[in-house]
């Protein structure tokens, strides 16, 4: 590869962290990172992302904060299919944009995993659009004459994770449940406002930390809260209270085509919930999602 440079969109999920460390390790400083904060993730997660990658490991990372530009893209938008072409257009952009200030840069490299490719193959086939994957396709015309880099393109999950332990990822990040590409765009319903991220992301860290005291992170394989914008009427002291609901949803898979719903604790659902509505206002119900996988999806739009 001589001198020349690589870029990689790093998110933060296992697939680009593992990929960043791998590269970093082959080619060192001729690798640059670049992460996009679209204003759609969970609490301190951008703040984590460079903590170790910047600082701890000390791999060359551009950090781009897009929050305000994706929020305004997202205004009035409520259906789930333009919401994530909205969020895969405005993520392109802000990459490429990235990408252009570093400068010359020769290969483009990403985390697809083997599953990813089984999955795009069978995207290319006659069935309907479920829903649009963002991660595929879709380069600006400038980068596509960037030669690809996609060195966990062979491996399955578990040894993506087992890879990510070896490079000395920490134990947290390599066993992290999948996050959408379009974060927590798609678990609000309706229009994304900055205000109901705010909302869903307090409500998700009781939810996670809970899970995680309880020794069930690890026993679950995704878990997170959505929120549903109606009002429901409550009651606190004497006022009557009309505000969101928030949904608690933890499934149980091996490859994420079905799942079953995660029989969690009754004692945790009680404390998770007895937090949510005192700690997070504006939410005054919980509810939690007993569907299986089909027919209901993991993700709820
Ligand atoms: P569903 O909701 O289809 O989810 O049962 C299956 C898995 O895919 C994740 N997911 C996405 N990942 N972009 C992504 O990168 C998306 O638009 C998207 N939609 C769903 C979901 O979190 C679950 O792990």
């Amino acid at each position: 590869m001589g001198g020349k440079r690589v870029v990689l969109g790093l998110s933060g999920g296992v697939d680009s962290s593992v990929t960043a460390m791998l590269l970093y390790r082959a080619v060192g400083r001729q690798l640059t990172c670049i992460f996009v904060d679209n204003g759609l993730l969970r609490m301190h997660e951008a703040e984590e992302v460079r903590k170790v990658f910047q600082r701890q490991f000390k791999i060359p990372l551009v950090s781009v904060e897009a929050s305000a530009q994706f929020y305004r893209k997202l205004k009035g938008a409520s259906d789930p299919e333009r919401k994530r072409k909205i969020i895969g257009r405005e993520f392109i952009e802000s990459f490429a944009r990235a990408a252009r200030r570093i400068g010359r840069v020769d290969f483009l490299a990403q985390g697809t995993i083997y599953p990813d490719v089984i999955e795009s193959i069978s995207h290319q086939g006659p069935s309907a659009t479920i829903k649009s994957h963002h991660n595929v396709g879709g380069l600006p015309q400038n980068m596509r004459r960037l030669k690809l880099v996609e060195p966990l393109r062979e491996l399955f999950k578990d040894e993506v994770r087992q890879l990510g332990l070896k490079l000395g990822l920490p134990w947290e990040m390599v066993m992290r449940h999948p996050f959408p590409g379009p974060g927590l765009a798609v678990r609000i319903i309706g229009e994304v406002t900055p205000e109901r991220c705010k909302l869903l992301r307090s409500a998700d860290r009781i939810f996670i930390e809970e899970i995680r005291n309880a020794g069930w992170y690890e026993r679950t394989s995704q878990a997170f809260a959505v929120l549903l914008p109606v009002r429901t009427v409550g009651v606190m002291g004497d006022q009557r209270t009309y505000q969101n609901v928030i949904a608690l949803r933890a499934v149980s898979t091996t490859d994420f085509m079905t799942a079953a719903w995660t029989r969690l604790p009754e004692e945790l659902l009680a404390r998770v919930s007895s937090r949510i509505v005192n700690e997070v206002q504006g939410v005054n119900r919980v509810v939690y999602d007993i569907s299986t996988k089909p027919p209901a999806t993991i993700e709820w739009e």
